[in-house]
């Protein structure tokens, strides 16, 4: 099956400081994947890179190409015409950065008018509702402030906006974040239903930090540390047989797993981007690290059974938690 999203490769740097290096993955059509990891590791460089929105001085290479075009390589003009019609972003914070003085359904078809695909007068009432409708909101939301609404309906608009003009693909950055847990499985399944109404069935990336969130709702999931995807899988996998130790060390961390091993999260910081240690970016705080991961960056593997890490001892990640 050909990918609706191919990412090959992806580097971002902000001078010296590399905050995306060698990313690569495939979204399938029907897919959700998860990128975790904790702040700072390079999630949403990552997904501003495939929009095209990575500014100078930042510098961005690789490939990601979507349905056959390659985003990196296109014109402005064209990366414009792109964004929300066949990839979307809903950006960290987005809920946030919704305008205040116009009213949910005025940011709206701004949006569709942006685009040239304004519905026309007589049909809008009804587009509006549907579009409305498909995040679960009532009609009466299009005359409501942003102020008006709670955060899950705020951020319910920001993916009716995402899925107005129905793209191929949605990345959604830490939508969930700053809700209560009740909201936070709402505004998951919304997007899910959202995904299911779009055209082919459509791929969504969620960008989070909570794994056990993360696990309700993706397909795939791909854990990020230092701008590295360290280990990337189908979630049942991961979850039953993590490779990378950070992946294992993410999971045991979960409170429904730490009660059972007495885990007190991940001891250590993230590395410098500026400066990384030599060899695996992980290597210092790696409860299973050999001679060899101080020295030699392990490669993005791809074992036997099809599984993708990127670790010198896979096979010790079992005695990392
Ligand atoms: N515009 C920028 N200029 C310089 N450094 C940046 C910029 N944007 C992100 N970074 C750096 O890139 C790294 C990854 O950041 P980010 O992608 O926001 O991580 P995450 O979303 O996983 O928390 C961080 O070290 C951050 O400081
Ligand atoms: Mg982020």
């Amino acid at each position: 099956m050909t990918a609706l999203l191919d990412v090959a490769g992806l580097e971002v740097a902000f001078g010296r400081a590399k905050a995306v290096h060698g990313v690569s993955f495939a979204l399938h059509a029907g897919e959700r994947l998860g990128l975790v990891g904790e702040s700072g590791s390079g999630k949403s460089t990552t997904v501003l890179a495939l929009m095209g929105l990575i500014r100078p001085p930042g510098r961005v290479a690789g490939a990601a190409s979507l349905d056959g075009v390659d985003l990196l390589a296109l014109a402005p003009a064209a990366m414009r015409r792109m964004r929300a019609a066949r990839i979307a972003l809903v950006p960290q914070g987005a809920m946030n950065a919704l305008n205040p003085v116009l009213t949910c359904g005025a940011q709206l078809l701004d949006l569709m008018e942006a685009h040239g695909a304004l519905p026309p007068r007589t049909a809008r009432h009804g587009w509006m509702e549907g579009v409305l409708g498909r995040v679960g909101l009532v009609p009466s939301v299009a005359r409501m402030f942003p102020h008006q609404l709670s955060g899950g309906m705020k951020q319910r608009v920001c993916i009716a906006m995402a899925t107005a003009l129905r793209p191929a693909v949605i990345l959604a950055d830490e939508p969930t974040s700053a809700l209560d847990v009740v909201v936070q499985r709402q505004v998951l399944r919304t997007l899910r239903d959202a995904q299911a109404d779009l055209p082919g069935g459509g791929g969504i990336v969620l960008v989070g930090h909570d794994m056990g969130l993360m696990a309700q709702f993706a397909t795939t999931i791909g854990v990020m540390y230092a701008g590295r995807l360290v280990e990337i899988g189908p979630v049942r996998d991961l979850f039953a047989d993590p490779r990378h130790p950070y992946t294992r060390l993410l999971i045991a961390s979960l409170p429904s797993f730490a009660s059972r091993h007495r885990f007190r999260g991940i001891p250590g910081l993230a590395p410098s981007l500026r400066d990384p240690p030599p060899g695996c970016p992980f290597h210092p705080r790696c409860p299973v690290a050999g001679p060899v991961c101080a020295v030699d960056e392990p490669a993005d593997t791809v074992a036997t059974d099809g599984r993708r890490v990127r670790c010198h001892y896979p096979e010790r990640a079992a005695d990392a938690a």
